[in-house]
């Protein structure tokens, strides 16, 4: 494991994705500090790892709000002196038809979704150039490659995080900085429970597609693999990552198939 001796800043560590990297990455020797609202979950999360041989720091944070972004940068950087990797997993999906939805709930979404990961990897910047490098891994979609019905709010929340990840790769000039984006397919976690609906409450439904989408263990495995391997992009899941090659080449069949499996 290559990031035995680093400080690793996981956000959404309190559940599914961000958790499952907590624990994958506890091993001795490792300093993870884990972000979420919810302070007692991060707290077992944190116990979890220390039995692991990991040093584990719990900064509780809502993501939602600009101010509390600049605030929990600020202690990350002071609770090690460094931060040699930023996983942005916090986020939050939508499961509404476009025409009925509060455009609140969509500006709730961007700023999760986009303008959390981006403003803390701005905050980060300094840092990445003070300590010679580091890495962000931009949890993104495959909804940040194609769309998919019920959730435009989140398509449109992660293709911007896509393009602007992208973008910074391919712009940046600090030495030993890399920048790797995930696009998760179904990933068996509670995402579609805490997805918003049209008023922004919680969906509350386990998604079939959910409910058999690939384990997130398996998921994580595959982020760590791309971690160490310094890679720029990777796509993981089932079959749907099929649906990249029918968007590309027969967009006609990818819209009705996207139309029929989306909004399950
Ligand atoms: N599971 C999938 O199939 C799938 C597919 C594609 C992409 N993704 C992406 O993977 C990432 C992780 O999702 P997941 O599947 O692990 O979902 P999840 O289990 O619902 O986890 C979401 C995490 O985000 C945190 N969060 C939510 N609102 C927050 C806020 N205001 N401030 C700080 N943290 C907040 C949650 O913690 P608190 O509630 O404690 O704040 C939780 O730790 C997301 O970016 C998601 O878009 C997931």
């Amino acid at each position: 494991m290559l990031f035995n001796d680093q400080v690793v800043w996981i956000t959404g560590a309190s559940s599914g994705i961000g958790q499952e990297m907590a624990r994958q990455l506890a091993v001795p020797g490792a300093r993870l500090l884990l972000t979420a609202r919810d302070e007692a979950r991060l707290q077992d999360v944190a116990a979890n790892c220390r039995q692991r041989g990991a040093e584990a720091i719990v900064l509780a944070a809502d993501l939602f709000q600009a101010d509390a972004r600049v605030r929990v940068a600020e202690a990350a950087v002071a609770a090690c002196g460094r931060v040699d990797v930023v996983i942005h997993s916090a986020g939050i999906s939508q499961r509404s038809f476009t025409e009925g939805t509060d455009p609140e709930v969509e500006r709730r979404i961007m700023e999760l979704d986009f303008f959390a990961p981006t403003a803390i990897t701005h905050k980060l910047f300094p840092q990445f150039r003070k300590q010679g490098g580091g890495m962000v891994v931009a949890i993104g979609s495959v909804a940040g490659l194609m769309g998919f019905p019920l959730r435009s709010g989140y398509c449109a929340a992660k293709h911007a995080l896509h393009g602007w990840f992208e973008a910074l790769q391919v712009e940046h000039d600090i030495p030993g900085f890399h920048v790797l984006i995930v696009h998760p397919g179904r990933i068996r976690t509670g995402i579609s429970k805490n997805a918003l609906t049209a008023t922004g409450v919680a969906h509350g439904i386990m998604d079939p597609g959910q409910k058999n989408g690939m384990p997130v263990e398996q998921c994580v495995r595959r982020i760590i693999r791309a971690m160490e391997r310094k890679e720029h992009q990777v796509l993981i899941g089932g079959k749907e990552r099929m649906l990249l090659w029918v968007w590309w080449f027969i967009p006609g069949l990818y819209r009705k198939l996207a139309g029929r499996l989306g909004g399950k």
